[in-house]
C-alpha cells in the first residue's frame, strides 16, 4: 500500500468510527437459493461484477432428513438443492467471480410441509452441536458465512439469543466464518426473539436481512420508507438491507415502487444492500429484478 492510499484507508475507517456507521450506502447484493427444487444453478444468475455479491444457500435445519423429520437440537442437516448446488458448483462460482461469496441460512419457514421449530435440549447442548455439524457442512461445501432464519420457537427469546450468539460466536473465532446474517421479519414472536439477540450480539452481526416482503402486498413508497425507519430503531447501528420476493406478492412491489424506494434510500446513504427471495423463483423470470438491483447498487 502507497502512503497516500494508506492515509485515505486510515481517514475513511476513522470516518466509520467518528460518524454513524449507518450513513453509508453499499453495492452488496444477495439472495437466496435453492430451497424449492427448481434446479437453478449459481451460473444461472446474472452476477455483476461491480456488486459484492452473495448467494444465501436455503436451508440447513437442525432435522433429520426422514420422510417425517424431527428436531435434533443442533445437529444441522442440508435441506437444499444439494444436485445443482453442490460444493463442486461453490468453488466453481466463486473462482469464475472473485466478488462472489457463499453463505447458508439457518432455519426457514417449513421443513416436510411443517413449520421449522428453533427446539434445543439446553444452551450448552445445542451450540455444541451447531457447531461442530455447521463447521463440517461449511467447510465440506467452500462457505463464507451464515445467515439466521428461524421464524417459529419452541424456546424462549433469551434461550434463542444465548444459542446464536454463542454459535456466531464461535464459528468467527475459529474462523470458519467470516459474516453473519439475521432475517427477521414483522411478527410479534419473531421480533421478540431477534431484538433480545441483537440487544446481546449487535457487534457480531454484519447484515439485518429484513424480509420486508412479508408486508402487506399493498405496501406503497411511503410506508416501506417509515417500516425501514422503524427497522433502523429496533436494529440501531444494524446494516439493513432492503428485499423484495420474486415468488408471489408481499411487501413493497417493483410495480408499486421498491426500484424508486431503494433510490431515494441511496440519496440519504442509507442503502446497505438489497436482498432477493428467490432464485428459484426468478429463474422463470429471466432475472430482471436482479439485474435492475445490481445496476441501482453498482
Ligand atoms: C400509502 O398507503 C397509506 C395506507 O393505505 C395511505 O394512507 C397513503 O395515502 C398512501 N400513500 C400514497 C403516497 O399513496
Ligand atoms: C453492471 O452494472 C453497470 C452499472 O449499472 C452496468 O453499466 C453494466 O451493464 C452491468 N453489467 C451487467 C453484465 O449487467
Amino acid at each position: 500500500m502507497k502512503i497516500p492510499d494508506m492515509l485515505l484507508t486510515l481517514t475513511m475507517i476513522l470516518a466509520l468510527v467518528l460518524y454513524n456507521v449507518d450513513a453509508v450506502n453499499s453495492n452488496l447484493f444477495r439472495e437466496y437459493i435453492g430451497a424449492e427444487f427448481k434446479t437453478v444453478k449459481f451460473s444461472d444468475v446474472p452476477i455483476n461484477r461491480t456488486t459484492n455479491f452473495h448467494f444465501i444457500l436455503s436451508f440447513a435445519i437442525d432435522y433429520t432428513t426422514s420422510s417425517t423429520p424431527s428436531p435434533t437440537n443442533g445437529k444441522f442437516n442440508v435441506f437444499w438443492d444439494t444436485d445443482n448446488l453442490s460444493p463442486a458448483e461453490v468453488s466453481s462460482i466463486k473462482k469464475s467471480h472473485p466478488n462472489v461469496k457463499v453463505a447458508l441460512s439457518l432455519g426457514g419457514d417449513t421443513v416436510g410441509a411443517k413449520f421449522a421449530y428453533f427446539k434445543p435440549s439446553s444452551v450448552d447442548s445445542w451450540v455444541s452441536n451447531a457447531v461442530s455439524s455447521l463447521t463440517s457442512i461449511i467447510k465440506q461445501y467452500h462457505l463464507d458465512g451464515i445467515d439466521i432464519d428461524y421464524e417459529h420457537f419452541k424456546a424462549d427469546p433469551s434461550t434463542f439469543a444465548a444459542c446464536i450468539g454463542r454459535l456466531i460466536m464461535t464459528l468467527k473465532k475459529n474462523k470458519v466464518i467470516s459474516f453473519a446474517s439475521i432475517a427477521p421479519f414483522d411478527d410479534d414472536q419473531v421480533q421478540q426473539h431477534y431484538m433480545v439477540l441483537w440487544r446481546r450480539y449487535a457487534h457480531l452481526i454484519d447484515y439485518v436481512n429484513f424480509q420486508f416482503y412479508a408486508y402487506d402486498q399493498q405496501t406503497n413508497v411511503s410506508q416501506f420508507l417509515s417500516y425501514f425507519k422503524t427497522q433502523m430503531s429496533n436494529y440501531k447501528g444494524g446494516r439493513i438491507l432492503v428485499s423484495l420476493t420474486s415468488g408471489g406478492s408481499g411487501g413493497l412491489s417493483p410495480e408499486n415502487g421498491f426500484f424508486t424506494a431503494c433510490k431515494m434510500l441511496k440519496a440519504r446513504k442509507q442503502l446497505h444492500g438489497i436482498f432477493i427471495w428467490s432464485a428459484d423463483d426468478s429463474k422463470s423470470q429471466g432475472f430482471k429484478y436482479e439485474k435492475q438491483s445490481q445496476a441501482l447498487l453498482a
